[in-house]
């Protein structure tokens, strides 16, 4: 499936020209349709469930990277755990300011989380970026989605 959001060219991101950069993994626009948020509170919950999910699939491989570039890949997943923890808090308290709930345990984030974990006792550092890279995509395009049902509910504050 090509692109439907890309940069109009990769040039100045790379010296070799290549295919356009997807703004939205095809994987993911795929999904988009099955994506099951009625409400703009909805979409938030999901969100945060899949904040934390990515945020503890990330640590997730943080701590169990290996191989070549262990320290690089150690420190940059270490990094991107942090940033993304970084909104948690943020969006859950959006959602009680706007007067709605929000997540209560590890059961509720599970249940409403869309980015599938990842238990395998070992994936190669090249297939933990891949995953990351799609769920990362997944995540972006909840946000874009998000944005469109807080504008449609005056939620200002959220829409940011
Ligand atoms: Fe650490």
């Amino acid at each position: 499936m090509p692109c439907t959001i890309s940069w109009p060219s990769r040039r100045g991101f790379e010296e070799e020209p290549g295919p356009p950069l997807c703004l939205v993994s095809p994987a993911v626009e795929q999904s988009r349709s099955v994506r099951n948020t009625t409400t703009a509170a909805d979409a938030l919950n999901t969100i945060l469930a899949d904040m934390l999910a990515l945020y503890f699939k990330t640590k997730n491989f943080h701590w169990h990277m290996a191989g070549p570039h262990f320290r690089d890949y150690h420190l940059l997943l270490d990094e991107q755990a942090t940033e993304i923890f970084s909104v948690v808090d943020d969006i859950a308290e959006r959602l009680r300011k706007t007067g709605n709930t929000t997540l209560r345990s590890i059961g509720d984030f599970a249940r409403r989380q869309t980015i599938k974990d990842n238990d395998a006792e070992f994936v190669p550092a090249d297939d933990m970026l891949a995953e990351l890279r799609e769920d990362n995509f997944r995540a972006g395009s909840a946000f874009r989605e998000a944005k469109v049902l807080v504008e449609e509910a005056r939620d200002n504050g959220s829409h940011g």
